[in-house]
């Protein structure tokens, strides 16, 4: 039968007169005593009442009942507070209680795991040196939309009047209620690029920065992918060598250590865009195609070998230099790399240099740079091998033609982070972007850094059974044995919580055997309980957890 809304509203206010007795009730003692004795028993001794106090006569009157807690919340503590009152039925709307798709919510539990991969991330950070930073998670859009088309855009959603711009397609972007165009960041590195732009020459360089910060792709959902991550990133702005990159590379070995990660779990794949940049120079392949050559390739992985070899094609890049572009990717040591290098700029003779400055499309004079520039590349990544094994991490990295990154600004070293049994998307990665700041209208900058994300590095942790056991760990829990005595223990709750320690105090009246289950569910190394003969000398009963030793102590020499 549907309930009556006036009916409830008469019963409602009947029961709020029968809890106004509360007090009352709530002060009947909970102990026989309220001395200390009762520490020798942890038995609760329940008051003489008039009629006997069931979890089923209490329940029927009130959630506060301190028998229902004990009885029904297992010790954890349940729910308890005055009844509320009806809700009001055209208010009530059934919501969705999980959280939007692929967000998090984070119980205690999840938060301490994050707290805890957050620490080190910082306490690494710290140990470089590096000072944290933060960014607004809504940016201006303007700032994530790159011509690249990268991974992060969406080419049905061509805005431009020329039609070239590509929005983001991960973003999360909207108009605000001041018609501005803004986004959720889907990385860190554009907001940094505009926080160094802006403080300009007040700056003194190097910058060493890092942020942990959450991140929002609208991506396809896969293990260690989400549509929203939080990232740790690290950077270096202002250190053109490679030494920049053996330190960031340096600072990851040192998370992967700390958290129980081997050189056997995990390794970094290495190469430089400039590898490509030096065989897309020998066919004649204009400068201005690079950075969508990079982000095709990236996707090697992803998708079939045909499929790459068609986009590539389509993006204007010759059969001939597919193949090649293909055959340098799949070396895999730097030895074969720097014959490969020497064999491609020699291979450049005067008629393909006539040829190309020809093609008006491309910059003669970058042109000619580049060539001065041949197998740069090769000796970056040599000079980063012979620091790697002076940092002490040659066994974690690998060179690997065929990591470019799918990000556009990557100019040199590019590095990402993957398990060796090969079952997770990339644990991190990063590179050099020493041209992103006068995309931006900046000058230009050497700069590079890396991205960590939250996510992949867990499934790892899953996986080789390393999460570690992070338990609620509340130092003391303060009890008053007497409804009386609560002032008292709020008392000693703050006193101890002045010298440092932790404290869960017991709000209400609470039976004993569900404050020890509490204090075994907080992993309380001590309770410390207020009596009221103990108060007047001036003392509190103390009972250490671990060894059940008990004895009494002065307010002023707890400790
Ligand atoms: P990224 O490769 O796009 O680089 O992301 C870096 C890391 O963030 C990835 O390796 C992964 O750990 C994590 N990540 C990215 N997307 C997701 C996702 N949808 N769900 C979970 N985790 C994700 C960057 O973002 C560059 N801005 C990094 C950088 C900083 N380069 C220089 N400085």
């Amino acid at each position: 039968m549907p309930a009556n809304p006036a009916a409830l509203h008469i019963l409602h206010q009947r029961l709020n007169v029968y809890l106004s007795f509360k007090p009352f009730f709530l002060s009947l003692p909970h102990f026989s005593s309220p001395s200390l004795s009762f520490v020798h028993s942890r038995r609760f001794l329940r008051p003489r009442l008039p009629f006997p106090i069931t979890p089923r006569n209490l329940s029927s009157l009130s959630s506060t009942s301190a028998a229902q807690s004990v009885g029904e919340d297992g010790g954890g503590g349940g729910r308890s507070g005055a009844l509320s009152p009806p809700p009001i039925t055209e208010d009530v709307q059934k919501i969705d209680v999980n959280p939007p798709k692929g967000t998090r919510d984070f119980p205690p539990e999840e938060m301490r795991l994050r707290n805890w991969l957050f620490h080190n991330f910082r306490e690494v950070s710290r140990l470089f040196g590096f000072e944290e930073v933060d960014y607004p998670v809504l940016e201006s859009e303007a700032l994530f939309i790159r011509k690249a088309g990268e991974e992060i855009r969406d080419q049905s959603t061509v805005t431009s009047a020329k039609k070239k711009t590509y929005i983001i397609e991960q973003l999360y972007c909207f108009e605000d209620r001041g018609n501005r165009r803004v986004a959720l960041r889907p990385e860190l590195t554009p907001s940094l690029a505009r926080l160094v732009i802006q403080k300009g020459k007040s700056v003194s360089l190097p910058l060493k920065w890092f942020a942990v910060g959450q991140c929002w792709r609208y991506e396809r959902m896969t293990r260690g992918r989400r549509r929203e991550h939080y990232q740790w990133n690290m950077d270096i702005i202002g250190v053109p060598e490679v030494t920049a990159e053996a330190e960031l590379i340096s600072s990851i070995v040192t998370f992967f250590k700390r958290i129980g990660i081997t050189a056997s779990d995990v390794g970094f794949k290495v190469s430089s865009r400039k590898v490509l940049q030096e065989v897309l120079r020998c066919y004649s392949i204009p400068q201005n195609l690079f950075n969508k050559v990079c982000i095709i390739i990236d996707k090697i992985e992803k998708i079939p070998l045909d499929e790459i070899k068609k986009e590539l094609k389509s993006a204007g890049v010759s059969e001939d230099a597919v193949e090649e572009l293909l055959h340098v990717l799949s070396i895999n040591s730097l030895t074969k790399l720097e014959g490969k290098t020497k064999q491609l700029t020699q291979s450049i003779g005067f008629g393909k240099m006539y040829q190309f400055v020809k093609n008006e499309s491309v910059d003669a004079i970058l042109y000619a740079e580049m060539l001065g520039s041949a197998g740069e590349a090769v000796a970056d990544l040599k000079r980063l091998f012979s620091l790697a094994e002076k940092f002490g991490y040659s066994e974690w990295i690998e060179f690997d033609a065929s990591v470019v990154r799918g990000l556009a600004y990557y100019t040199g070293i590019v590095f990402e982070g993957f398990d060796r049994e090969g079952k997770l998307r990339a644990i991190c990665g990063g590179g050099r972007y020493d041209r992103l700041l006068s995309t931006f209208g900046g000058d230009d900058l050497p700069a590079c850094g890396f991205g960590f994300g939250d996510a992949v590095i867990v499934e790892l942790l899953k996986e080789k059974g390393l999460i570690p056991e992070l338990s609620l760990q509340v130092q003391n829990i303060v009890c008053a044995l007497d409804v009386d005595l609560q002032g008292p223990a709020a008392t000693v709750a703050s006193l101890l919580r002045g010298k440092g320690q932790s404290v869960d105090l017991v709000l209400e009246s609470k039976p004993l055997k569900w404050v020890f289950k509490r204090a075994a569910r907080i992993n309380a190394d001590r309770l410390i309980l207020v009596g009221s003969s103990e108060w007047q000398r001036g003392m509190v009963g103390v009972k250490i957890l671990s060894s059940a030793e008990q004895y009494e102590v002065k307010l002023d020499e707890l400790e």
